[in-house]
């Protein structure tokens, strides 16, 4: 059978988190192996918000560094930034054009993020056909996202449909992949709200950067409950914080969290179990992650090499788009 093609991608806009990890790169690292697999860290979707010259520099970098430390091996899988390639830009106007105004204001993400806001940029109103046009430009048959995402990929799906209809069959329709535990992990201290690169207090979001010392205090100080008994009861609010510490450690010991829940007897042992699996995954990515930003020519090397054969398919999809939509094409195409 011939290879799928999966696609997926990480905004450079703060450091990667536990939450990016159990919803995304868990099943990255694994699809590598099976799949053509093309990751993406999506820094034009970073200028949707307020972003600064130096951090986004630092942050793009080291999210590559972050995916090659998870265990993203860049002879399996092509690991390439957003505006190395051109064809995202152009695509994305495409599917701006394709898309309408009453479906990108049906985003709840785009909702939540603009909220507060007192300058929202057009950009991050007509991000998800950005996004889409990421999907689309590869031809990608499988996308490994966390819940959050759900929306934004049927959208996706809906416009390459739309467009095969109206041009002929173009676009392969993609689908969701999930993560059936960890597809949604909360803000340790406020466990009602996703935990968040953007959104969450530092406190409530363990970083896979975190020292051994940061991950217990930040797991010790998670939000429980005064019912002081260990039960997976996820359709009670009152019990969000013992239900995202049994998610997470369900998802990280490959377990049920309801089969997690019979082992501890209370908080503080789920507490400590929870803290050292965190600890024995970290430790190895933060020296991975040290070996790579001590080297930025390797991690810049690894990077062309991506935007090599990420132009080569790029390319195609946009002259075949330009050439179905009436573009008049450049000499030789
Ligand atoms: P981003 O950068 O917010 O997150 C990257 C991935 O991490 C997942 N994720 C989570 N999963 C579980 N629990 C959480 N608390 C959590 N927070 C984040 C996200 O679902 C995502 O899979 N729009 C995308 C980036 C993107 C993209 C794409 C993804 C751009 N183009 C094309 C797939 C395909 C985003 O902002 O993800």
């Amino acid at each position: 059978m011939a290879k799928q093609r999966v696609l997926s991608g990480i905004q450079p806009t703060g450091r990667a988190h536990i939450g990016n990890y159990l919803g995304a790169f868990v099943n990255w690292v694994q699809d590598q192996r099976v799949n053509d697999s093309i990751f993406l860290i999506v820094d034009l979707h970073g200028l949707t918000v307020e972003s600064d010259r130096d951090a986004m520099r630092a942050a793009t970098l080291d999210m590559a560094a972050t995916l090659f430390a998870v265990g993203i091996d860049p002879s399996d899988a092509t690991v390439v930034i957003q505006s190395h390639v051109p064809g995202h830009a152009q695509l994305g106007w495409v599917m701006e054009c394709t898309a309408t105004y009453g479906e990108l204001s049906r985003m709840t993400q785009f909702k939540e993020k603009s909220k507060g806001l007192s300058k929202v940029r057009a950009g991050l109103f007509t991000y998800p056909a950005l996004m889409a046009a990421d999907i689309l430009l590869y031809h990608a048959d499988l996308v490994p996202v966390g819940d959050d995402q759900t929306q934004h990929l049927e959208l996706a799906r809906d416009l390459a449909i739309r467009f095969n209809n109206a041009y002929g069959e173009t676009f392969t329709v993609p689908r969701a992949q999930r993560v059936s535990h960890g597809s949604r992990v909360m803000d340790l201290a406020n466990p009602l709200q996703k935990m968040s690169k953007s959104a969450s207090s530092p406190q409530g979001i363990i970083f896979l950067s975190d020292s051994d010392d940061e991950v217990a205090r930040k797991i010790a100080r998670a939000k429980t409950d005064t019912f002081n008994e260990v039960a997976y009861l996820p359709d009670d609010p009152e019990r969000s914080g013992i239900t995202n510490l049994l998610e997470m450690l369900g998802a990280l010991t490959v377990k049920p969290p309801e089969e997690c829940a019979v082992e501890y007897s209370g908080y503080g042992q789920l507490k400590k179990a929870l803290t050292e699996t965190l600890v024995e995954l970290l430790a190895p990515i933060r020296t991975r992650f040290e070996l790579y930003q001590n080297d930025p020519a390797e991690l810049v090397r690894l990077l062309e090499q991506g935007a090599v054969r990420a132009n080569e398919i790029a390319s195609e999809t946009v002259w075949d788009v330009y050439d179905r939509l009436g573009l008049v094409g450049v000499a030789g195409r």
